[in-house]
């Protein structure tokens, strides 16, 4: 979410001026200028038909929204979403992930909901045909799926079938979004005209909870479809002025820096350094990504000496060998990193456009020596093990 940069002065400067004029802040019965801008500009920056824009507090509130206003305008229940993806833990977010792990303890989840193979049209156009959806919500990119970029077919094959079947396409980009890979959306990328797009994160710097749905104005009116409507689907900090304050600042300074360019350019970059500084490491698959997103891919590795360790790792947790990484990078390096959510063999790469020449080197350099240590040294596994005997029993 730090697109901009940690706590920007312009952003800062921004909310304090909103404090200070005190204006009419969580009237539900005021007329929200900021927000009428900030939608504007949202809407103009995402093209196509994306013509209304519902506020929210975060981005699974966003997708809570889309699943509603979805089944709204279809008039139907079900509801497409891809294996893997992570929308967010509120009820119905959560009804669109696959992982069981998010789901225990949660009780029954959303009714209607199917999961399909990210990527797979076939299977796609099979649950189309039953006329039953009401949305596909997918990623552009899968982030917490382990940076997962669709074949470019994919996603207007998808939009095509998608209006075939009177099924609504939508973008969560709450993640990719923002300029995150080059482009404000990635779904500029795939020339797709989603019906919906979700937005959260990076939108108010960092600063402020905030989301925002974008859709078509025939969606938008067909759940504020009279007066008598206009307040079923509302929340009470939905508008407020310090988040869309945040936002309207936010997007000045991803523009006047260019900073979505900038991005692209540096995340290519910092891309092939990596590839050629992790090319002599076994353990390493790949590295991928689109603008500033990225991920470095890691692998069982081979050779029977880590090969044991690694195994011992895995069966303690699927999660600890990716921890143990975090971690190094963390105490050894003050590199501050996330392996992916659903994904834990995928070290995350998102840092903040406005990185520097130098601070990419750095990265690349700490990455380097941390896995250089995991291959040739035995400390990076003994110690580990150390430190997992004192929180697991053995
Ligand atoms: C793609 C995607 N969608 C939705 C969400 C949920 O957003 P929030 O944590 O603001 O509710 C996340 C959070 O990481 C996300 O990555």
């Amino acid at each position: 979410m730090h697109n901009t940069g940690h706590n920007h002065p312009a952003i800062i400067a921004a909310l304090k001026e909103e404090l200070d004029r005190s204006g009419p802040a969580m009237l539900q019965s005021h007329v929200p200028q900021l927000a009428a801008q900030l939608a504007q500009r949202l809407s103009q920056l995402a093209g196509g038909q994306l013509e209304r824009v519902f506020f929210t507090n975060s981005g699974s509130e966003g997708v809570e929204t889309a699943i509603k206003f979805s089944r709204a305008h279809t008039r139907r229940d079900g509801l497409l979403y891809a294996d893997g993806a992570f929308h967010g833990l509120t009820c119905g977010a959560l009804s669109l992930m696959s992982d069981p792990f998010w789901h225990e303890g949660f009780g029954p989840m959303l009714p209607g909901t199917q999961g399909i193979r990210f990527g797979d049209l076939g299977e796609l156009e099979k649950h189309l045909a039953t006329r039953k959806f009401a949305a596909f919500i997918v990623e552009p990119v899968q982030s917490e799926g382990g940076i997962r970029i669709p074949d470019p077919s994919y996603l207007p094959a998808a939009q095509e079938l998608c209006r075939r079947h009177g099924t609504l396409f939508v973008l969560d980009e709450v993640q990719t979004g923002m300029y995150r890979t080059g482009p404000f959306l990635a779904a500029h990328h795939f020339q797709v005209e989603p019906d919906m797009v979700i937005l959260a994160k990076a939108l108010s710097g960092g600063l402020i909870p905030v989301g925002a749905v974008l859709m078509s104005e025939a969606v938008g009116d067909s759940v504020f479809s009279s007066l008598k409507r206009a307040i079923v689907h509302a929340s009470t900090f939905g508008e407020n002025g310090l988040a869309m304050r945040a936002g309207l600042a936010t997007l000045d300074v991803l523009e006047q820096a260019r900073l979505g360019e900038r991005g692209a350019n540096m995340g290519a970059s910092l891309r092939h350094r990596l590839t050629v500084a992790l090319a002599p490491y076994e353990m390493v698959e790949a590295v991928r990504g689109l603008g500033m997103l990225s991920g470095i891919e890691f692998t069982a590795p081979r050779s029977l000496r880590i090969r044991i360790p690694f195994e011992t790792f895995r069966r303690i947790h699927p999660a600890l060998f990716g921890q143990i990484l975090v971690m190094r990078l963390f105490r050894d390096k003050g590199m501050l990193t996330q392996i992916c959510g659903n994904n834990f063999m995928v070290l995350k790469v998102a840092p903040p456009l406005v990185i520097t020449e130098l601070q990419m080197q750095e990265f690349v350099d700490a990455v380097r020596d941390v896995v250089d240590l995991m291959h040739n040294s035995n400390t990076f596994w003994s110690e580990a093990l150390g430190l997992v005997r004192r929180v697991v029993d053995l």
